[in-house]
């Protein structure tokens, strides 16, 4: 059974798809010598934008799939899944289901009138998760089915926080969510932990901000992931970090290069591989 994490965060730019794009590249990395599915890695893009899939099958983003993630969520009965799972571009490990903005924007706007319009993408992925042993859903900017969606689905939320500007009750309303879901979906449902993104050591807000986050949050802040070129070169580059900034020589054990950015998403990766051992063990 794979284990479901969601990046979520309702405030834009803090990180959600630099987060979804490096972990399950780096969870793919970690787990390519694995035979079968305990190798394998699915990313659901549920943001109208792409963002994620750009950076995992840039080549072939703009192929047109008969049917897509919006058709998934829409219609009745929903197509085969299974049928639409590709290979992405930079791992051979990697996989995702193909999405298109228009679609996706209809869906949003139709999905509130549909029936069971919170658990279709958890119907969906229930068909096809003794596949893949991670799947990793990025999330829109904003609430609403597509979100609920994507939660509902999920057996982790990871919450990526921007240090420069810390909005307290955005994080409340999502919490309020995720609540809601546990009650009426899915008591399973863990927020995995709070990741402090875009962290700048030279700007005295970004240690307040860490630090009233660690009175909040306490156990549940992940370490840091601070502000990298890299980061932003591997984006614009259509890249996860890991393929953008390899290290001198390849290892499983060792997905991290001199970069910086390697080393702090790596280190989200072994929280996550981390806490399956704990759940498997
Ligand atoms: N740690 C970082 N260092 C430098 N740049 C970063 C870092 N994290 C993200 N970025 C850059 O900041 C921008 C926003 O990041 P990203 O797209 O991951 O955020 P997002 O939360 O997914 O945004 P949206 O809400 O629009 O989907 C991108 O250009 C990305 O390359
Ligand atoms: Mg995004």
């Amino acid at each position: 059974m794979a284990i479901t994490i969601t990046i979520a965060n309702e405030k834009g730019g803090v990180g959600k798809t630099t987060t979804a794009v490096n972990l399950a590249a780096g969870l793919a990395l970690r787990l390519e010598n694995e035979d079968g599915p305990a190798g394998r890695v699915l990313v659901v893009d549920m943001d109208p934008q792409g963002h994620a899939l750009l950076a995992i099958a840039f080549d072939k983003h703009k192929d047109v799939f008969p049917v897509s993630l919006s058709a998934l969520l829409t219609e009745t009965p929903p197509p085969s899944i299974q049928r639409m799972i590709q290979h992405s571009d930079h791992h051979a490990n990697l996989y995702y289901i193909p999405s298109d903005h228009t679609g996706m924007i209809r869906a949003a706007r139709e999905l509130p009138s549909l029936m069971a319009n919170e658990t279709r993408l958890q119907k969906a992925l229930a068909q096809v998760q003794n596949q893949f042993a991670y799947i990793v859903i990025d999330t829109p900017p904003n609430t609403g089915d597509l979100l609920v969606n994507s939660l509902v689905a999920a057996d982790l939320v990871v919450i990526p926080v921007e240090t420069s500007y810390l909005g307290v009750s955005g994080l409340i309303e999502l919490q309020r969510t995720i609540e809601q879901i546990k009650t009426h979906f899915r008591p399973e449902l863990k927020i995995f932990g709070y990741l402090p993104t875009l962290c700048d050591e030279q700007r005295a807000e970004a240690q307040e901000i860490l630090t009233e986050l660690q009175q909040r949050y306490k156990t549940l802040m992940l370490p840091p992931i601070h502000k990298a070129t890299d980061l932003a070169y591997a984006h614009s580059a259509h890249m996860d970090v890991f393929t953008y900034k390899p290290p001198r020589v390849h290892s499983t054990e060792s997905i991290a290069s001199s970069s910086r950015a390697t080393q702090e998403y790596s280190g989200l990766v072994e929280a996550v591989l981390h806490e399956t051992r704990k759940r498997n063990s």
